[in-house]
């Protein structure tokens, strides 16, 4: 059983989609299946004071602060959040928490947040459950940590394990789930060990479509069908891709699947443009430089502005100074973040 108070803390990372997830149904079940690579620098940390309640008043108890500072805006996304979960954790309204949450990458970035600390969260709340499940698997502890931080942020549920996790239930991958991310089950060449993702900040501004609403403009989109057959098509596609180590085939493929995201925004009604001028500058100096250098760097898009480059550990020598002298300065304020792939959350 759980103590009557105590503290529980997890670190959990970020993750950017190679397969962009687009679309969902009611309780986040996704519309297409989607796989991603797992960060590392990028992540939230979160601490959670637990106390238990004299009086038990149905209701749930919690404070939440954001690096040392109460933020009353949080609150109702992470009400939602313990709703959702409810069911599955039964001794949440027994409790009342205090939520610290910090991130090591600058706030309102533009870099979404919502996977890091959904799945931190989650993690800290499956801590407290372990003390009611007699040993419990890490397995489990991952399934079903995976499991809840998708009832926060559907990404979320790909940034429990690492270095590659796949999302959605797919004929191609062999015990996907549309309820919970698995660690890619599959043989992945060492030209990935410590791929490198340096994001770019392009625009730090506030989204102009939130991913949810992005979510629900897939529903009567006139490329919806196509566009989730493509995800599925995509996915075995990598299949190869990963076993082979041919990076040319996996550039066409990512770099296909973030226009995409985007040519699905710009196609909705109403429609919406987030890449910003920028975004493009960056996009064909990456083309560019990619011709004459005969590497392998490429981009990747979120939904937004700002610009993953993505490329091998092998050509880091090469490919670092170029973004530092030629990408960098279609940052805002200069800003980039350095990352690489990574092995999930940790204690
Ligand atoms: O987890 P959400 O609901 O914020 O959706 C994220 C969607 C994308 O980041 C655009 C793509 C993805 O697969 O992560």
């Amino acid at each position: 059983t759980l103590k009557e108070e105590g503290v529980v803390a997890y670190s959990s990372p970020s993750n950017i989609a190679l397969v962009k997830y687009w679309g969902k149904r009611e309780n986040q079940i996704p519309a297409n299946p989607s796989i991603s690579f797992t960060l590392d620098a990028c992540t939230t940390k979160t601490k959670v004071h637990y106390k238990k309640k004299n009086n038990k008043n149905g209701e749930f108890s919690f404070d939440f602060l954001f690096e040392g500072e109460e933020k009353e805006e949080f609150k109702p996304k992470i009400k939602t959040f313990l709703k959702r979960i409810e069911r599955y954790l039964p001794f949440l309204k027994d409790y009342h928490f205090v939520i610290n949450t910090s991130n090591t990458f600058p706030h309102s970035s533009g870099i979404a947040s919502s996977a890091s600390g959904m799945s931190a969260l989650a993690l800290c709340f499956m801590q407290m459950e372990r003390s009611f499940v007699e040993n419990m698997t890490m397995e489990y502890f991952n399934r079903k940590g995976s499991f809840l931080s998708r009832l926060g942020s559907g990404s979320a549920c790909r940034s429990i394990e690492g270095p590659l996790v796949q999302w959605g239930e797919s004929k191609v991958i062999e015990g996907s789930s549309n309820l919970y991310g698995i660690k890619y089950p599959y043989n992945v060449h060492p030209i990935y060990d410590n791929y490198h993702d340096t994001i770019l900040l392009v625009d730090k501004g506030e989204k102009q479509v939130s991913s949810s609403v992005g979510h629900e403009l897939m529903h009567g989109h006139p490329y919806a069908v196509n566009r989730f057959a493509q995800a599925d098509t995509n996915l075995d596609k990598l299949k190869a891709v990963f076993s082979n180590g041919n990076l040319v085939d996996f550039i066409s493929i990512v770099e296909s699947e973030a226009l995409t995201l985007h040519a699905m925004m710009m196609t909705s009604s109403p429609y919406f443009i987030l890449m910003k001028p920028n975004t493009l500058s960056i996009i064909n100096s990456i083309w560019k430089f990619r011709e004459q250098s005969k590497t392998h760097v490429c981009f990747t898009l979120d939904a937004g502005a700002n610009v993953h480059v993505l490329y091998p550990e092998s050509e880091k020598d090469v490919v670092f100074p170029f973004i530092k002298e030629k990408l960098v300065p279609f940052c805002q304020n200069g800003q980039y973040i350095c990352d690489r792939i990574g092995l999930g959350a940790k204690k």
